[in-house]
This record gives C-alpha cells, structure tokens and sequence, in this order.
C-alpha cells in the first residue's frame, strides 16, 4: 500500500508535505492557499517595528485585545482585516515581509508586505521618514517569490503565486497625509481635486498591472473609507459630529471611479482578478447607525484626547476606553478589532453594493473547484 502511495502523489507534492510538516507550524487546514498583504496602516501587521519611522503601533496600549495582549505593530487594539480574512481561510496570519521569522515553511503561507503611512504615491508620507512605498513593497514581492523558488522550485512557486489571494489597501493617506496634510500642500496647488483623483486613479492602474504581471490572480482592493467621518478629522473640523466636507468629497469622487477602473482591468483581462470592497459603505452603514451593530459611538476613537479623543496619537498617556468592542474607532484613524469582523463579514458575504463583481466567499468557492 505505501509503495502504491509513493507511486500516485507526485514526487514534489510529498517534498512539500513534508517541508510543511517539517518547517511549518503554520498550515493552512481549509483552503491551502497562500495569502499576500499590500498598502497601508490599515493592513500593515508589524513590518515597520523594523524601520525608523513615526509611523508605527509596538508600544501600549497598542495590542490590548490582541492574543498575547501585547503591541505587534497592528494599528488596532485586537486583529485586522487581514488577520480576520486569514482566520477564515483556516490559516495562521501572515507574518510581516520583514520578520526574521518568515522563512523556511512560514514562507508557504504568504506574506504582509504592507507599511504603515505610504500612499499610492511615492509622496505620501514622506514625513513618516523611512516607510515601504509600494515599488518597493512589489519589489518585496519579487524577491520573495525568488525565495519561494529555492525552496519549492520554479513551477510550484508559480502556482502557489496564481492560487493565492491578495488584499491591497491605498489611497487615504493620498488624501490625509498628502493633499490634505497642510493648507497649500504642493499636490493641492498642483491639482483640483477632481484631477488630483483622476492622477491617483492613473497612478493606482499602474500598481495593480504590476501585481498582474508578478502573478496575482485574485486580488482584494479595498476603496477608502468614508475620510471625513475619522475621529481625527471630526476633531479639526467637525462642530457638532458632522463628517468633514471635502474629505467626504474626496472619498466620494474617489471610491466609485476605482470600481470602474477595476471593471476596465478585469475586462481587459478577460477574467475577474480584481474584486472592489466598497469599505466607505461598509463603514458608513456604522456612522449612520452604530446602534444596530452594538456600538455606542462612531464618533469617538476609544484611544485618544482632546475633541472626540481625535487629537495626536494613541498612547499609554490618553484616555482608554474599557470595553473596545463598544467603539467603531480605535485610535483617530483606525477600526476596532470589532469594526474589522463586521468589515470582514461583508467581504466574505456582502451584496453587490459592497462587493463587486463578488464577494470572496463565491470567489472561493469558484476557486476550490477550478
Ligand atoms: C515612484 O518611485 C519608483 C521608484 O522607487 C519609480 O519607478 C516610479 O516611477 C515613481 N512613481 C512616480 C509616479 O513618480
Ligand atoms: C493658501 O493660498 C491662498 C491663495 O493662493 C492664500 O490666500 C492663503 O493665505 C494660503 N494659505 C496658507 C495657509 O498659506
């Protein structure tokens, strides 16, 4: 019987179990299937713990909620979306590209390439000094997949690239950190916003051509969300709650023409890789009424001071709310562990609105019978 085994699974199949029994402690049990992380705070799971930059979530309270409840370099005080999105495919999280730890096995599993406070341009967040903007992010991507090659080979490596999904998250800080950043900013007396949107969308084609080219079939891109309604801008702008005019513009404008540009890739292509999730819906839906999802407030971050504790950064110096699953905001720009599950809920099942051309449960489903 076992030479019969032997005889049936490939030879490089068995080199595979066994390098993932071997070197992995993390298997993906449902899907098997790699995952990929590009983009911003909202996604980036500890990468620039490595870097010198400003822009970084490892110090308290930081990771209250997360398992071990210590900082990991989330912007969150629990998971993020992708933490979220890998727990449901059966997976381990992926590790930032830049963990000693990713190697060997853990490789198999994908990788975080994200990094806090870059934009889809290359002058987004140049005040956070030292970040991963998103050339090099790809270039990351690149050289991983060259890692993978050595372990599994040219022809596994591929398809491992191909099977995979892939979740990229850019553009607000192209408006917060960038247009938006100081009155006058150079971008801003460069462009109107309706052309500064359109140069965004150019610019984000590109990018997603790239990742096209290095192989990514399936891949999640997430519009802004709704910028205007953050803590952090209710506190510079807002006097009695309402969200911020022009950054709500700005999303606006912004969120609809990225849907048609994935439509025109996706056709181009003739194959559905790129899927819009509508996250300015999906967070709207808890602004308008944060009672039906079991928030007390949308307005106010549960980590943070001054107005709608909106101002400066979360530290162990600010106001701390006790229970955080209450808070649609953890800290003045980023979502709640808990806002995050409802957002991963809607990319796994949402409708049309959110999810377009299809949610990612059917996108798994066509998957695992292809
Ligand atoms: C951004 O920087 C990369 C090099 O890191 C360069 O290839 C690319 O052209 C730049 N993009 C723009 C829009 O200037
Ligand atoms: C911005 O530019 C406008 C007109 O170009 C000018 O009136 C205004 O004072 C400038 N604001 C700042 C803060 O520089």
């Amino acid at each position: 019987m076992a030479g019969l085994l032997v005889d049936i699974i490939p030879c490089r199949d068995w080199f595979i179990l066994i390098l993932i029994l071997t070197l992995g402690n993390t298997i993906c049990h449902v899907n098997g299937r790699a995952f990929f992380v590009f983009g911003d705070s909202l996604v980036d799971n500890g990468n620039n713990n490595y870097l010198l930059t400003t822009a970084r979530a490892d110090a308290p309270p930081y990771g209250i909620d997360y398992p071990t409840h210590h900082p990991t370099g989330r912007f969150s005080n629990g998971l993020n979306i992708p933490d979220i999105i890998s727990e449901h495919m059966g997976c381990e999280a992926t590790l930032p590209y830049l963990s000693p730890e990713l190697s060997g096995g853990n490789l198999l599993v994908g990788a975080n390439f994200a990094s806090a406070g870059v934009g889809i341009l290359n002058d987004t967040g140049i005040q956070f000094i030292n970040i991963i903007r998103i050339p090099n992010q790809l270039d990351n991507f690149k050289e991983y997949q060259q890692r993978v090659r050595e372990l599994i080979g040219h022809e596994e490596s591929k398809k491992l690239v191909k099977q995979a999904l892939v979740l990229i998250t850019l553009g607000g800080n192209d408006f917060v950190n960038n247009y938006y950043l100081v009155p006058n900013s150079t971008r801003s007396q460069q462009f109107t916003l309706q052309e500064y949107v359109r140069f965004l969308i150019t610019e984000y084609k590109k990018v997603l051509k790239r990742l096209y080219r290095l192989g990514a079939r399936r891949v999640l891109v997430t519009g802004t969300g709704p910028l205007g309604c953050v803590p952090a801008e209710l506190a510079c702008y807002s006097r009695n709650g309402e969200c911020a005019e022009e950054l709500q513009l700005a999303a606006s404008l912004f969120n609809p023409q990225l849907v048609q540009m994935i439509d025109q890739l996706n056709t181009k292509i003739g194959h559905i890789a790129f899927i819009a999730a509508n996250t300015n819906q999906m967070h709207m839906d808890f602004i308008s009424n944060p009672h039906a999802f079991g928030f007390t407030t949308s307005k106010i971050a549960c980590c943070g001071q001054g107005p709608y504790n909106g101002v400066g950064f979360c530290t162990t110096a600010s106001n701390l709310c006790p229970n955080r699953d209450e808070y649609v905001f953890w800290d003045p720009f980023h979502p709640s562990e808990r806002a995050n599950r409802l957002i991963v809920q809607q990319i796994l099942t949402g409708t049309d609105t959110y999810m377009h051309p299809m949610n990612l449960n059917t996108i798994m489903a066509l998957d695992s019978r292809a």
